[in-house]
């Protein structure tokens, strides 16, 4: 099968986990619902939770716990872009083809609906105790969930990306840290709770942390690299994103072709390591080549 039409059809079994947990838009709040559905149903690649189901079968995974999980992991990657594009932040007016939720819903409610993806997150994530209370997997998966999306995470690595804005100057150490952080955080916890839920041991856990945060580095750069030359139907945000706000990247540090190399690089050792564990899943190692060649 043509390999986009495989992530195509990925993509529609993981919108069948997701939309499940979306919340009915009824009640005095129901603006807030119909924000919460707008930002995840605009669409989106689906990447962390096909990386997160894919990585689960790797393991040969049987756990009814993962829906929620894939579930709350998209709510939380939704809500990281939206408040990514208000204007304190990127200050962008496209996403996934549609204006962007503060855009469409204003600022106040843009800033509720990212808060509130967040919380519904993990009051989603949650009920994976109902479904499983005796599984320790699930408690291990919420722990990686709430570290890796929080201050030692995504949120960590946008504060450094924020306060980098202008400064051409940054020391590589620097950048690799907001990259991993910012972007790298949420693919490891996708990769590393699809294992965990799967039925992975503490090693193999570790091996899958460190091909996520190859493929999230690899993902951040290649996400520079379309900025620059990427087509903004195709992609569905604005691109030259990252020239209007002055961020320091990878392409903006070592120049376009050695960025497009680094991807390559990153993507081949992560496969690597992923090829060294003594399973197999074809699509898996699909998946992580496409994403270097992507253009949306
Ligand atoms: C965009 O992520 C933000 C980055 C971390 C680069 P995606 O490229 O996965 O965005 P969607 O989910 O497909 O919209
Ligand atoms: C994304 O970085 C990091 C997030 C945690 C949202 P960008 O700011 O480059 O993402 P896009 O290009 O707006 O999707
Ligand atoms: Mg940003
Ligand atoms: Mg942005
Ligand atoms: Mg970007």
């Amino acid at each position: 099968m043509d390999i986009n039409k495989e992530i195509a059809y990925k993509a529609s079994e993981a919108d069948r986990m997701i939309y499940q947990y979306l919340p009915a838009e009824k009640g005095y709040q129901k603006t807030i619902f119909a924000a919460m559905n707008y930002s995840v149903l605009a669409g989106g690649k689906r990447i962390r939770p096909i990386l997160m189901i894919e990585t689960f079968k790797l393991f040969g995974g049987s756990s009814e716990a993962l829906a929620p999980f894939v579930a709350a992991m998209e709510m939380i990657h939704t809500y990281s872009l939206v408040h990514d594009d208000l204007p304190a932040m990127d200050n962008d007016e496209i996403r996934r083809g549609k204006p962007t939720t503060h855009a469409k819903f204003g600022e106040a409610i843009g800033v509720l609906a990212g808060d509130a993806l967040l919380n519904y997150a993990f009051e989603t994530a949650l009920g994976a105790l109902t479904i499983e209370p005796d599984n320790k997997a699930v408690h291990r998966a919420l722990l990686v969930l709430a570290r890796k999306a929080g201050v030692y995470g995504m949120i960590g690595g946008q504060v450094v990306d924020v306060e980098s804005e202008k400064q051409y100057g940054i020391s590589k150490n620097r950048l690799d840290f907001i990259y991993q952080l910012k972007t790298g955080a949420l693919i490891e916890a996708a990769m590393m709770i699809g294992a965990i839920l799967g039925g992975a041991t503490d090693e193999e856990v570790d091996k899958i942390e460190q091909v996520a945060s190859k493929i999230g580095l690899a993902f951040q750069i290649q996400d520079d690299v379309l900025d620059v030359i990427g087509d903004q139907e195709t992609l569905g945000k604005a691109v030259g994103s990252d020239e209007k706000n002055q961020k320091a990247t990878y392409v903006i540090f070592e120049g376009l072709d050695k960025a497009k190399q680094e991807v390559a690089d990153l993507t081949k050792e992560a496969i690597d390591i992923l090829q060294d564990l003594p399973y197999e899943n074809p699509f898996l190692t699909e998946l992580l080549r496409w994403m270097v060649l992507r253009d949306k």
